[in-house]
């Protein structure tokens, strides 16, 4: 592969794939992150890679002459660049709908001209919310009380239904145009260089900035949370094993409600299992997402290797502790944007 295009790679997801190509896949010559650096962008996340293999290119995908010149060249698209923050998609969809669909529609007229293989990074938000499995016979344990392919779309807020739209016009795509593409739809990830508006370092971050982390409704939400580096090598397989027309779910068995996950920064922290305040919940909130990943595990053979979850938070809080420079200077702004809203 000569030319890789990798949208939103300055991001928190896609920089861990960009740093992952490089690192394993020497057949890669050269990458071309095409990002926007919008407030979640970050230079920063692409700092140490070798310039003569990755180019960032400051742009939008919505750009139809940019995207069609770098498309021309590429041998295939990995597409990360979104907006990504559901409360934000709740004070102001715009953008979302913008750069989620209009975004996602413009690259994928460019794939299909040139005939460039295109991946979609999606979300499982798409497939709308679960019951906790507390409110299921036999607690959730049978068959159909996951996510799968085949689940129906329903999808809540705004962030999730403009990813929905994108989702189906790629399946569109491919349909009626014969578009090269695969689809993956992913569960929470976490780690280090996440933006710190997200659940996980918004707390670890509150804590270190000696302000009460922040718990929405009860904090029995479930979310099914994975490493970002085990999301970057399930991507690498779909995109280089994937079936054409395919949609594939990433997830490594890690629902955990989000109280518990609470607790576990705390402990982790040495703070009081108490010293939290509970807010305004999330309109709309999406009570459980989990995932049945069996057809990325047996026909790709992906496994996690983040399956000990106090461990991956560990490393995830010290980065956090280590890299001031990285979120210190935003903090004030994301907590006041939070305040104004009671969260
Ligand atoms: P992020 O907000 O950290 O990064 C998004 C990146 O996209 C940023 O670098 C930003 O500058 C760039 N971008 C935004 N608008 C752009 C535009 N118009 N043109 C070019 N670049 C633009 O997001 P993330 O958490 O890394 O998520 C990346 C992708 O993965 C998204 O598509 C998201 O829906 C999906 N996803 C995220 C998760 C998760 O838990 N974070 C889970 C499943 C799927
Ligand atoms: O499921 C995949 C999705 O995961 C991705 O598509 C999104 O891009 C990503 O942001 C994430 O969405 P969530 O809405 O689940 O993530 P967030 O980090 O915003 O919140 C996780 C949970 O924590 C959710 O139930 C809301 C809750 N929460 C969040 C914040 C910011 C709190 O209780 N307190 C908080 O301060």
């Amino acid at each position: 592969m000569n030319n890789l295009i990798v949208t939103g790679g300055a991001g928190f997801i896609g920089s861990n794939f960009v740093h992952y190509v490089v690192k394993h896949h020497s057949e890669v010559k050269h990458i071309t992150v095409l990002d926007k650096l919008t407030y979640a962008g970050n230079r920063a996340n692409l700092a140490g890679l070798p310039k003569d293999r990755v180019e960032l290119v400051v742009g939008d995908v919505c750009d139809a002459p940019l995207v069609d010149k770098l498309v021309q060249n590429a041998d295939a698209v990995v597409h990360y660049a979104a907006e990504s923050h559901n409360d934000n998609s709740l004070l102001d969809p715009s953008p979302f709908i913008q750069t989620n669909i209009i975004g996602t529609y413009t690259l994928i007229q460019a794939c299909r001209k040139y005939d460039v293989r295109y991946h979609h990074i999606s979300t499982d938000e798409v497939y709308g919310d679960l019951p906790l499995r507390e409110d299921l016979p036999g607690h959730g344990e049978g068959k159909g009380e996951k996510f799968t392919p085949e689940s129906r779309y329903n999808p809540s807020s705004p962030y999730s239904s403009s990813k929905a739209s994108s989702d189906l016009l790629v399946r569109a795509w491919v349909r009626s145009f014969g578009l090269r593409a695969t689809i993956s739809n992913c569960s929470n990830n976490y780690g280090p260089y996440q933006h710190i508006e997200k659940f996980i370092p918004r707390q670890v971050t509150n804590i270190l900035s000696g302000i009460r982390p922040k718990l929405y409704g009860n904090g029995k939400n479930v979310r099914d949370w994975i490493h970002t580096n085990d999301h970057s090598r399930a991507v690498w397989l779909i995109l280089t094993q994937g079936e054409i027309g395919e949609t594939y779910l990433i997830g490594a068995d890690g629902e955990k409600n989000n109280k518990e996950v609470l607790e576990a920064i705390l402990k982790l922290m040495d703070q009081p299992a108490d010293a939290y305040d509970q807010v305004k919940d999330r309109p709309g909130h999406d009570m459980r997402y989990a995932i049945d990943s069996t057809k990325l595990r047996q026909e790709l053979g992906w496994e996690p290797e983040f399956t000990d979850f106090e461990k991956g938070l560990r490393h995830t809080i010290d980065w956090y502790r280590e890299h001031e420079d990285w979120w210190k200077a935003e903090k004030a702004e994301v907590e006041a944007k939070y305040a104004k809203n009671g969260q």
